[in-house]
């Protein structure tokens, strides 16, 4: 049920796409450009009404434009060095897996939260994505990580076959 997936998340057709947000939910840049630029204008409107969200959290949004019906946007933390950074990591996952439930969803996908702009160590990132799926994803019919380049997934590949 965990699949990986080289390139655009916003490609996906999937009940939710995870959006590697910051704690305005304005919008920026990296992987959150890139959906709000897919999903257009309407998806800002809607973040605007929900007040931020905090690290850690995540918060659901319609899919406007996008092949996915939702966004999951969560914000990871920004790296500074290892200290409470992994379990803040670990919490978006969790706290995404959560939501998507309660929605009654079936099929996610995430980006590599946290390891473009806020400087998280990519194989340290992965490991607790990985591990985060494992714990909290049972019962989804498709758990999709989406790595935009060959060494992301490569990373992904080798936490799942440890
Ligand atoms: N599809 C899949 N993955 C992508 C895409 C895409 N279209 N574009 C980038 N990535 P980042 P962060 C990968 O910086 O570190 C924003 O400005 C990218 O290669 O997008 O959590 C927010 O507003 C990297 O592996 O997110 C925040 O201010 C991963 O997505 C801040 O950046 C995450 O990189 C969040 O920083």
């Amino acid at each position: 049920m965990i699949e990986l997936f080289r390139g655009d998340i916003t490609r996906l057709e999937v009940d939710a796409i995870v959006n590697a947000a910051n704690e305005t939910l304005r919008g920026g840049g990296g992987v959150d450009g890139a959906i709000h630029r897919a999903a257009g204008p309407d998806l800002l409107a809607e973040c605007r009404t929900l007040g931020g969200c905090p690290t850690g959290e995540a918060r659901i949004t319609g899919g406007y434009r996008l092949p996915a019906r939702h966004v999951i946007h969560t914000v990871g933390p920004v790296w500074r060095e290892a200290g409470t950074e992994d379990a803040l990591l670990a919490a978006c996952y969790r706290n995404c897996f959560a939501l998507a439930r309660e929605h009654g969803l079936g099929s996610i996908a995430f980006p590599a939260i946290s390891t473009g702009v806020y400087g998280f160590p990519a194989d340290r990132a992965a490991g607790i994505a990985v591990a985060g799926a494992q714990a909290h994803g049972a019962g989804f019919a498709r758990i999709v990580f989406a790595c935009f380049d060959e060494a992301t997934e490569a990373l992904y590949r080798r936490e799942l076959s440890a």
